[in-house]
């Protein structure tokens, strides 16, 4: 199998009923936010798994990650040897967008998760997988979430969009145009290719979360197909296996004017 990566978006987590990690939490409390998230007492092993999945990314990132992931993780100042803090990276993100970290205990309910994006707040998990699992995970550890995800919430037009995604599945009440939605969330805040001076560059979680698929992502097998919200809302994906067709922003100004263009279409926003 792939190592397909895990994803925050509920819609799109492989139901595995054996993983209690894969059973989404509905909140009955609000999450703890920002400087309210405690750090746990991590074990050592705990720190060594962050600093092996940190410094393999560091080596495949360059010439493949967006110039605005890059920028975006190198603001945020991540420890490369141990697990940081979320207090400490919801300071540094609300710094630059005004976005903040709550801390979830796993996956959330999509209406639990969309509630939060729609608010600037990105839910966090803050364990980490097991090192038997250092290149697949049935569910979103803190490595995904804080290294995959937060440094593209840095960037403005990325920030926006995210958030308008959230805004857009909180008003979505037809299951058709669910789907639609949650294959544009898969297509872009997982999957996403953007056009960078140097060439074509990802900044999808999936694809920079996991070795296999960010190899696989820029080569000729997989089919680059321009951005176009009605279209990425009608293709099937495959969570089991490796993306056959992706797609292309060419900038996330595009990114966030088209998805804003279909959700009014659709009068979700
Ligand atoms: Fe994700």
């Amino acid at each position: 199998m792939p190592s397909t990566p895990a994803t925050t978006c509920p819609e799109t987590i492989p139901p595995d009923s054996s993983d209690p990690r894969c059973i989404p939490h509905r909140l009955t409390a609000p999450l703890p936010v920002g400087d309210s998230c405690t750090y746990p007492d991590y074990s050592a092993e705990e720190h060594a798994v962050w600093r092996t999945l940190s410094t393999r990314m560091a080596e495949l990132l360059p010439g493949r990650a967006a110039d605005e992931f890059l920028t975006g993780l190198a603001s945020l100042q991540l420890d490369r040897d141990k697990i940081p803090a979320l207090a400490a990276v919801s300071r540094r993100l609300q710094g630059t967008t005004g976005w903040q970290i709550a801390r979830t205990p796993g996956l959330l309910a999509a209406h639990d998760f969309f509630g939060y994006l729609a608010r600037r707040i990105f839910p966090c998990t803050d364990y980490i997988r097991g090192r038997h699992e250092l290149d697949y995970t049935p569910a979103p550890d803190c490595f995904h979430d804080i290294f995959g995800h937060t440094p593209m919430i840095t960037h403005p037009r990325f920030a926006d969009f995210y958030q308008k995604i959230g805004q857009a599945a909180l008003a979505c009440r037809d299951p058709q145009l669910e789907e639609g939605l949650t294959r544009i969330y898969w297509f872009t805040v997982e999957f996403g290719l953007v056009k960078n001076p140097g060439g074509l560059r990802l900044f999808g979680n999936g694809l920079l979360s996991s070795s296999g698929e960010t190899l696989h992502a820029l080569t000729d097998r997989v089919e680059k197909r321009p951005f176009a919200p009605e279209k990425a809302a009608a293709q099937p994906y495959d969570i089991w296996h490796f993306q056959e067709v992706l797609w292309v922003v060419d900038s996330f100004d595009q990114l966030e004017c088209e998805f804003v263009r279909w959700a009014r279409e659709h009068r979700l926003l």
